[in-house]
């Protein structure tokens, strides 16, 4: 080895030692006579200081040395004057009595240190250097934690890691697929898996009982902070077991990693299903460290000849607390907030109850002084406190207040990134109804299945059909999700048959799958988190790139290598692709 300790390792019991250290040099600074020079690896920083005013050829490396160049140093430890108290080895240096430049470096074209200069996009097409940087190598490094973590308990518990293939069918999640041409059959083409799921079923077929894999998944669909065109599943599936086994395992799971990686204990997780997530908080991933559940008002606002609650499906809001002091200012700004095309929402009524105990509203035209009470009584309001209060048809007026519910816990700092408040998200509907292709979806998957007692209503009233499905949701971030499986042939022809398929469809395209349950197939379930966003989470991003080491951008693009690119002409005809762009 070039090196016999890493820069993060000297201390005060290594004094006297000749040492040898190789890394980039973070800063030098030559102060007449002597040098100093910070050396950085990956596990930290060592001040090695050089005597330059006896040793010319020391001087001349010195001299020559600029910010990013590799070293090896050679010297001895000794105890620095000025202390450095705030790093492990900052009460050392190194006196070095050879200096070697292994490779010269460019000037970096931002700042690699902990706050850089560099702009986003600069970073991304520099992401090498950016690598360097602690707060996104400890991000890196956390992920190995995690993962290495995920490995034993899984491991500990039976689980066995199996690789599926990358070339694939499609598997249909809900995104549209990334396709690669295939060169021996013209004009086929292969699916890149949007997960593994189809085949983690095969394997309770061939009778794996416990399989896990951490996977890449491949979704061709629009980006956010929480969605990158390629991300990393723990992927999940077990036989022979029911729902509750498995809340229970990943439940199991989510504290152990917690508990090992972030010394956290976490209580049980609280269950909630889907109807009431959406009643309470108007999404199926609530944040609930916020509080502010939703107040449904209409028994108390009807018939006051208010038109926009009278005719209005459903009156909502959410009590705020703290904030009767808001000016006129601030609320017609949060109103215009509302109104932008995101949200969509026609407007907003307020209530606010005043620190001196009286009830002012925007509506006091209709709605008396007792009418006010009795709101802030369902509201559980208290002086000081502001309600705020949406009306419109059900599904979009909810949405639209869980969206300003957020913005008033961003508002008031309640989105603490060291608070974690996990739940599980229960019973979700089996089909969702689908405005733009005029039929229902699967909201989870096709191969999800329904609640056994549910089954009779697929044909009157599909909308109301329960999986046995479920999500874990952290601090308002869906995290995983899974179900219990159809296993059974007829069921999930029926299935298809309700999404739309011919059966002639749903043969070519799962064919295979329907296939294997006619051979023994358990009853089997499973889940998948998404560990780019569990990652986040634990580092308190709110976005998961910098949890992987070369994301794309929100175009889907790498600027580092730049692609996605065009190819030469020959392998487009090699691969039998004509193109008029
Ligand atoms: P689902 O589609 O819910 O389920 O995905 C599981 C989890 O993967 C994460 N995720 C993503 N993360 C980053 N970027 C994306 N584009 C992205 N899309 C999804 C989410 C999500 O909860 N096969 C099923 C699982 C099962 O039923 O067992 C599936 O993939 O955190």
């Amino acid at each position: 080895m070039l090196r016999t300790h890493t820069c993060g390792e000297l201390t005060i019991s290594d004094l006297g030692q000749t040492v040898t250290l190789c890394g980039w040099v973070q800063k030098s600074r030559d102060l007449g006579g002597m040098t100093f020079i910070d050396v950085r690896d990956r596990y930290g920083l060592t001040q090695l200081v050089l005597n330059t005013d006896t040793d010319a050829t020391l001087r001349e490396t010195a001299r020559s040395l600029g910010r990013e160049f590799v070293i090896k140093a050679t010297g001895q430890v000794q105890e620095r004057t000025s202390k450095n108290l705030k790093i492990p080895t900052g009460e050392i240096e190194i006196v070095a009595t050879d200096i070697e430049i292994l490779n010269a470096a460019k000037i970096p074209p931002f700042l690699i240190e902990d706050e850089t200069d560099g702009g986003e996009e600069l970073r991304a097409k520099f992401r090498y250097l950016d690598l360097r940087r602690n707060p996104i190598r400890n991000n890196l490094m956390l992920r190995h934690k995690m993962a290495q973590e995920v490995r034993k308990y899984l491991d500990g518990l039976n689980f066995i890691e199996v690789e599926t293939p990358v070339l694939i069918k499609s598997t249909p999640e809900g995104a549209r697929d990334f396709v690669v041409p295939s060169r021996m059959n013209p004009g086929e083409f292969y699916a890149l898996p949007q997960s593994p799921q189809t085949f983690k079923q095969l394997l309770m077929v061939s009778g794996f009982d416990r399989y896990f894999q951490i996977v890449k998944c491949f979704r061709d669909e629009d980006l956010r902070a929480d969605r990158q065109p390629e991300f990393t599943q723990i992927d999940c599936e077990m036989a022979f077991i029911t729902q509750e086994d498995i809340l229970h395992i990943f439940e199991g799971l989510t504290r152990h990693l917690f508990k090992t990686v972030k010394g956290i204990h976490l209580d049980k997780f609280p269950r909630m299903d889907y109807a009431d997530a959406m009643r309470l908080y108007g999404s199926d991933k609530p944040d609930i460290r916020l509080g502010m559940e939703f107040v449904e008002l209409n028994d108390l606002t009807k018939g006051k000849n208010f038109g926009i609650f009278d005719n209005a499906e459903l009156v909502v809001g959410i009590n705020v607390k703290g904030c009767a002091e808001y000016t006129r200012k601030q609320i017609d700004e949060l109103t215009e907030w509302l109104k932008r095309p995101q949200i969509g929402a026609t407007g907003m009524i307020y209530c606010r109850y005043g620190s001196d105990g009286t009830l002012k509203s925007s509506v006091d035209k209709f709605y008396g002084e007792d009418d006010l009470t009795n709101w802030a009584a369902a509201f559980n309001a208290e002086p000081g406190d502001l309600m705020l209060i949406l009306a419109g048809k059900t599904d979009k007026v909810r949405k639209q207040l869980g969206e300003l519910r957020l913005e008033m816990g961003a508002r008031l700092s309640l989105r603490d990134k060291n608070t974690f408040a996990p739940l599980w998200v229960i019973d979700f509907p089996l089909l969702e109804w689908d405005e733009e292709t005029g039929r229902y979806h699967a909201m989870h998957h096709p191969f999800t299945s329904p609640k056994p007692e549910d089954i009779a209503l697929l044909d009157t009233a599909p909308g109301e059909v329960r999986a046995n499905a479920y999500d874990m949701v952290i601090n308002g971030v869906e995290i995983g999700g899974g179900s219990i499986r159809i296993h059974d042939r007829a069921l999930q022809s029926l299935m298809f048959k309700h999404l739309g398929f011919t059966q002639q469809e749903a043969q070519k395209q799962f064919g295979f799958l329907m296939d294997a349950f006619e051979y023994g197939a358990p009853p089997h379930g499973g889940i998948a988190f998404g560990f780019d966003r569990l990652c986040s989470i634990f580092a308190g991003l709110d976005s998961i790139r910098d949890v992987i080491a070369f994301p794309k951008n929100n175009s889907g693009r790498d600027l580092m290598i730049d692609t996605p690119s065009t190819i030469a002409k020959s392998q487009m005809n090699e691969l039998k692709i004509r193109t008029t762009v």
